[in-house]
């Protein structure tokens, strides 16, 4: 495999369809996108694909039912919790990028116990980007970097302090990004670092999305030349 993208990033969307057409509950087409994410995180790892950023939470999901938002708290921290073990062992690194200050502490502690105990990782860098919201993390870049002015540490502005201000500081842009279910929106992610992403949207759900769909994915993102505003 040739030309393989960097960076990949996924919305991971459809849990709640997918569930829906089965008479299940929406906690359990979210049960159901965990084996998903164990599929895509081992295939990326197989590939050497160095990182992948999954969209788990956003800013905006607040807006759910309680019940919903309580169990993906839940299934979250359970998650990660059992699954710690066996990402070190595999050499996955797991970083957490959104505002961790504002979710449940037991989960804050455990995104703390996971990335310490994956910090030595380099196999395959696992963003999760849980209550991650992008104008919220530009927001919060613009405050610090007012702050740096102020305390007299900067004095210039321009992309590369704006970008080391960012919650992806020391990760590469992403190279693909993917959505599952069928949207064609970006829903509040990665703004900045998408500017030149290759975008790749299928209708599979999330919970059915395999191993094959992410290398048609890839296969994709092969043919696309790629101009960053010039002429390739
Ligand atoms: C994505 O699936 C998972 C999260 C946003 C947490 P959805 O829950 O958005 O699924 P649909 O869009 O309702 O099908
Ligand atoms: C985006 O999906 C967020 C995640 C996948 C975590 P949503 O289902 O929340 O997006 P919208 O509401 O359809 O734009
Ligand atoms: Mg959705």
């Amino acid at each position: 495999m040739e030309n393989l993208p960097r960076h990949i990033a996924i919305i991971m969307d459809g849990n709640g369809r997918w569930a829906q057409q089965r008479g299940l509950s929406r906690l359990e087409g979210h049960i159901a996108g965990v084996k998903a994410v164990r599929r895509v995180v081992e295939a990326c790892r197989d590939l050497g694909i160095p990182y992948l950023t999954l969209y788990t939470f956003s800013t905006e999901n607040w807006r759910r039912p309680k019940e919903e938002v309580e169990g993906l708290m839940t299934l979250l921290r359970e998650q990660l919790r059992s699954q710690t073990p066996e990402l070190k062992e595999k050499g996955v690194r797991v970083i957490v990028i959104g505002k961790r200050e504002e979710l449940p502490r037991d989960l804050q502690e455990q995104i703390k116990q996971s990335e310490e105990e994956t910090s030595q990782n380099s196999e395959l860098n696992l963003i999760l980007a849980i209550n991650y919201g992008s104008r919220a993390e530009i927001v919060n870049a613009c405050k610090k970097l007012i702050e740096k002015v102020k305390r007299g540490e900067s004095n210039e502005v321009n992309e590369d302090v704006f970008r080391s201000l960012l919650y992806t500081k020391d990760i590469p842009d992403p190279d693909l990004l993917i959505r599952t279910a069928g949207e064609k929106r970006v829903s509040n992610f990665l703004l900045w670092q998408i500017a030149y992403t290759e975008f790749y949207i299928t209708d599979t759900l999330w919970p059915d999305f395999t191993k094959d769909d992410l290398l048609l994915a890839i296969e994709d993102y092969k043919k696309r030349k790629r101009k960053f505003g010039g002429l390739g």
